[in-house]
């Protein structure tokens, strides 16, 4: 299924998300707008944005508030990537080179900055008090999640739980956000709005794992972004982690992580998780996510905005990019 597919339901609504985008890039400096430009014209697979849209329709449809969610909400997503290529030192990203690549980190951090604060600006628009204590918690999820992950780079003893804490809170928290968030500017009832946080959540996570098998398996040129970074940066994700609990006792990423710079550890470590079941055993995982996601819809009525929700879960499972 490719990702343009997903969008058609909500094609008219990401024409004005693009265009509330296309504003933030005019800007009176006329270096953050070359900046912003560079970052804001490479076009991601919009997933959050279209969740956010899909997800205000269960209730009373009301766009004018919707669009000014869904495009924070992106401009968020797009700003703690940029932090996230400092974070990681990758130089390409969506197939062009990163903001850190083109200029530096100081300008990257303070690029992302900016975007931060214009989402923040952005999300008042929904003039919900209840949506923008959604948006300022989900900052916090995600950074903190970005945090322990840094913290615990190269750190040996860290188990499963541990990972799918973290990934909870950099990834699978702007998902809940954005159906979340949809949900309540529609004025859902409680109940369907909690389905649709269950689903982001759940959406989320298998994101998120889907992305790290891609980090092991998936194509750069397709992907657009460096692939294989993971382990190098001493990042444990659930590959690795079922490798280690496999062979508890003896493994390479134990030795890598004793000797981060051994290229060697590296790639064995890389060789063994590509040569098993690990892969496999992990998009289990992620499609388990994907039917929990699936079934919080439940309660929601079987509409043609539910079904496209379920095609945006699948396309989590099955996308190479
Ligand atoms: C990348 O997200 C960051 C992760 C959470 C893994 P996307 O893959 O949705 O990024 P774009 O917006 O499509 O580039
Ligand atoms: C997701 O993690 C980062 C954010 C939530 C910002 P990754 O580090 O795996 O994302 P990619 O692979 O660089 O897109
Ligand atoms: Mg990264
Ligand atoms: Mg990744």
């Amino acid at each position: 299924m490719p990702v343009v597919s997903i969008h058609e339901p909500v094609q008219e609504e990401l024409a004005k998300v693009q265009a509330a985008l296309d504003a933030v890039k005019r800007n009176e400096f006329s270096l953050l707008e070359g900046m912003l430009g560079n970052v804001l014209s490479a076009s991601g697979k919009r997933l959050r944005p279209t969740i956010a849209l899909l997800a205000g329709r269960f209730g009373e449809y009301r766009p004018h508030l919707l669009v000014p969610l869904a495009a924070s909400i992106e401009l968020l997503h797009t700003a703690t990537l940029v932090h996230d290529d400092v974070i990681d030192a990758s130089d390409t990203r969506r197939g062009r080179p990163t903001t850190n690549a083109r200029h530096h980190n100081a300008a990257a951090v303070m690029l992302g900055d900016y975007m931060f604060a214009h989402a923040a600006n952005l999300i008042c628009q929904t003039e919900s008090i209840e949506v923008v204590k959604l948006f300022s918690r989900t900052l916090m999820a995600m950074a903190s999640g970005e945090l322990t992950q840094d913290m615990s780079a190269y750190e040996y003893g860290q188990d499963t739980m541990a990972y799918f804490g973290r990934i909870e809170g950099k990834t699978a928290s702007l998902f809940t956000t954005s159906a979340e968030g949809g949900a309540m500017v529609a004025t859902a009832t409680p109940e369907h709005i909690a389905a649709l946080r269950a689903y982001g959540d759940n959406v989320g996570m298998a994101f998120q794992v889907v992305d790290d098998i891609l980090d092991f398996s998936g194509d750069e040129a397709e992907l657009g972004k460096p692939v294989g970074s993971d382990l190098m940066q001493g990042t444990l994700t659930l590959p690795a982690l079922l490798l280690m609990e496999r062979h508890p006792d003896d493994n390479p990423v134990k030795k890598l992580f004793a000797d981060n710079h051994s290229e060697e550890h590296l790639a064995e470590a890389l060789f063994m998780i590509q040569n098993s079941t690990i892969l496999d055993e992990s998009r289990a995982v992620a499609r388990d996510f994907r039917d929990r996601a699936v079934a919080a819809l439940e309660p929601l009525p079987d509409t043609p905005d539910r079904a496209a929700l379920i095609d945006i879960a699948d396309y989590v499972l099955s996308r190479q990019q």
